[in-house]
Formats: structure tokens, C-alpha cells, sequence
């Protein structure tokens, strides 16, 4: 074949924020099925704030990336060549392509794409972030008609997934945003009651006299998207029996976890809060459920997404840096 194929590799460990040069593209050729494993021409693949813990060394939830290795990402792509049972040359698939152009991966490892829907929502709100609203919200979010949720990084594919799940079972929601637009997104494509930019706000004294406004009757689910600044903002307000599903810090990835987490611990107590961390890779054994009923009302425009897609494998760590601080509208893919 005489095609190259383009990865981006890690560089180097970040401190603290990536930046450029802790990435590296390279070049080389397309690699070759072997028995069992297929071929793919990767045309998106999916950046997700969880890259970021890999690039450290730290021992995680899940093994780091080696230097030199190809970034983690799941991408969708068609099959050039098969040499695994089930797949065949122009097949759509979707498995774990990394940032890169090209993936050898073992039929095992692909899952055919829905033609019901296009191919990139298999990433955002047909993928792994949609799953991870849908799965942990009723599992550890437990929403009763009635209540209120709050919920930031709203617009991004977690947050807008929850706040129209939550939404449709009848619950009061608020979305944190950052900026007015996101805030008028969160309301208007995605039907939540309220909205609030918390970057109008210097402090979480000032974010949470905001929200007392919007949730006059206590804060009973809080999603845990961001930590931080919003974090100690909504945790006096939530209700007694309230739910925190931790599902993300994105505020701490680059380090600086908040001194203010005693007062935010003392919550937990007080309010007789169920707290539930939760990594969604534990729960994978749901996801033919969640697409047997989210696919459909995603066909059907019952539940609606908002993509952000970048054009150029190239511009990968540059749109990566940018959407770790809030640069993305939506789910935020690279067009390879
Ligand atoms: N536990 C799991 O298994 C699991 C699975 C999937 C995702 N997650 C986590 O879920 C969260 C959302 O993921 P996503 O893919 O939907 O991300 P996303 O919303 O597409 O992107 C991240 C967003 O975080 C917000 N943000 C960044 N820094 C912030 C800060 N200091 N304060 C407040 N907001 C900040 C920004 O939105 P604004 O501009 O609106 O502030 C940014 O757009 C992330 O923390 C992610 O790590 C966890």
C-alpha cells in the first residue's frame, strides 16, 4: 500500500496542562491485517477530557500511555481490509483507532455502526460519554419527578445527555456553563430550566447565591462534572438524601485539587448525602441496552446532540488543550 499512515503519539509527560509539545506526529506505513484482525481507514475519532489522566504516570483507573505510544481514542472508520469473521472491505466500524489515520485492531475489538445515525454519534452521545449519563444517572442519580438536579460542563456530551434524561422524567435542571453562549445552548437546544455562566462568577460564594435563585427548593441531584469552584458552590445547597454521582474533576486534571474540600466533605455528613464515584468502563455489560433505547429517540430527534468537529488529525492536541478549558461546543471530534 503506498498510503501513509499519520499518528499522534505521546511525547512526553505534561506538568500540569498539556501543551504541544507533549505530542508528536508520526509517520509511517499502513500496517497490515494479520490473521483475525481488520483493517480500518479511521475518518474521526473522539477526543475525551479521560485522556489526560493517561498521559501521567500516576497510577489510575486505568494504565497509562508509554511515551511514544499512540494516543488512547475511539474512532469510527470503514474497513479497507478484513481478515477477521463478521467484517468486510467498506464495512462502518468503531473500536479503539487512537489518533490516528490508520488501525489494526481484532474483529473483537469492532462493533459495526447503526446506519440509523451517523457514524460520529457512536462517539458522543450514541458512545461511551451518552452511556455514562445515561447508566450512572439512573444507577446513582436515583431521579424522582419533583426533584432538581444541577449539572456543569452542561452542553458537553455527558452534561446534555443527563440534563434531557433528567429532564423527561420530570425533574427541575440546571445547567453550569461557561460563557453565554453555552448557557443559551443548555436552555434552548437543550431544555434545561435554567442556566448560570460560571464564569460571571470570581467565587463559589457568588456561583451559589446565583444558584439559590434557580433552585429554590435545594439542589437534590448533583452531578459531578467539574470539582473545583462549582463544587464547593453547590454542595450547601444540596437537600437531605441527595445524590452526587462523581462522575468527573475536569477543574483538578492539570493539578491544584481545591483546599476547600474539608468544608465540601462536611456536606456529605450533614446532608446525609449518597456520594458515588464511578467509572463507566465497569458497566459496559449496559450499553446493548442503551442503545436499544437511546438509538432510536436519537434517530427520531427525541434527543438531541450538538457536535464540534475539527478538521485535521494534526490539530488534535491543539483542539484537546482547548476543550480541556472549555474551548469545545459539544462533543468534540477530530474529521482525520
Ligand atoms: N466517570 C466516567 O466514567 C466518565 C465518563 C465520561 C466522562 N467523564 C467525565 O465527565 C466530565 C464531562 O465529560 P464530557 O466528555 O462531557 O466533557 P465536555 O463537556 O465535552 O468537555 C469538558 C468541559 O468541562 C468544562 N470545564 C473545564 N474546566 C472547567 C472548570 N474549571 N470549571 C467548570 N467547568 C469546566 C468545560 O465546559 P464549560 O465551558 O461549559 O465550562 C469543558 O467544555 C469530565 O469530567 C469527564 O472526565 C467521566
Amino acid at each position: 500500500m503506498t498510503d501513509q499512515m499519520r499518528r499522534i503519539a505521546l511525547a512526553r509527560r505534561p506538568e500540569g496542562q498539556p501543551v504541544p509539545d507533549d505530542f508528536l506526529l508520526e509517520r509511517g506505513p499502513v500496517p497490515e491485517p494479520a490473521a483475525g484482525e481488520v483493517l480500518v481507514q479511521v475518518t474521526h475519532h473522539s477526543l475525551d477530557p479521560y485522556m489526560r489522566g493517561r498521559m501521567d504516570d500516576a497510577g489510575s483507573y486505568a494504565a497509562s500511555l508509554s511515551i511514544g505510544e499512540t494516543m488512547i481514542a475511539q474512532g469510527v472508520g470503514v474497513v479497507l481490509a478484513s481478515r477477521a469473521e463478521g467484517f468486510a472491505e467498506g464495512d462502518s466500524v468503531t473500536g479503539m483507532t487512537g489518533w490516528a489515520s490508520h488501525a489494526v485492531l481484532r474483529g473483537g475489538e469492532l462493533r459495526k455502526l447503526d446506519s440509523r445515525v451517523p457514524a460520529t454519534t457512536a462517539l458522543g452521545v450514541l458512545g461511551m460519554p451518552g452511556f455514562t449519563a445515561w447508566q450512572a444517572l439512573r444507577e446513582y442519580g436515583r431521579p424522582k419527578a419533583g426533584e432538581t438536579l444541577v449539572i456543569a460542563a452542561a452542553t458537553g456530551p455527558v452534561g446534555a445527555m443527563v440534563g434531557q434524561l433528567a429532564k423527561a422524567q420530570g425533574l427541575r435542571t440546571v445547567a453550569i456553563a461557561g460563557g453565554d453562549e453555552k448557557c443559551k445552548l443548555a436552555l434552548d437546544k437543550f431544555g434545561f430550566d435554567a442556566a448560570i455562566d460560571h464564569r460571571a462568577h470570581g467565587d463559589a460564594a457568588s456561583l451559589r447565591k446565583a444558584l439559590a435563585e434557580v433552585c429554590p427548593d435545594g439542589v437534590d441531584i448533583y452531578w459531578e462534572n467539574v470539582g473545583g469552584k462549582v463544587l464547593e458552590a453547590v454542595m450547601p445547597l444540596m437537600n437531605i438524601g441527595g445524590r452526587v454521582p462523581v462522575c468527573g474533576t475536569i477543574a483538578w486534571y492539570g493539578g491544584g485539587a481545591s483546599d476547600k474540600l474539608p468544608q465540601v466533605w462536611r456536606s456529605i455528613l450533614t446532608k446525609r448525602l449518597s456520594v458515588n464515584g464511578f467509572i463507566i468502563f465497569d458497566h459496559w455489560d449496559a450499553f446493548p441496552d442503551f442503545l436499544d433505547e437511546m438509538t432510536p429517540k436519537v434517530a427520531g430527534g427525541e434527543i438531541a446532540y450538538l457536535e464540534d468537529i475539527t478538521d485535521g488529525l494534526d490539530k488534535g492536541p491543539e483542539t484537546f488543550i482547548a476543550m480541556l478549558k472549555g474551548g469545545n461546543t459539544g462533543k468534540t471530534i477530530i474529521k482525520v
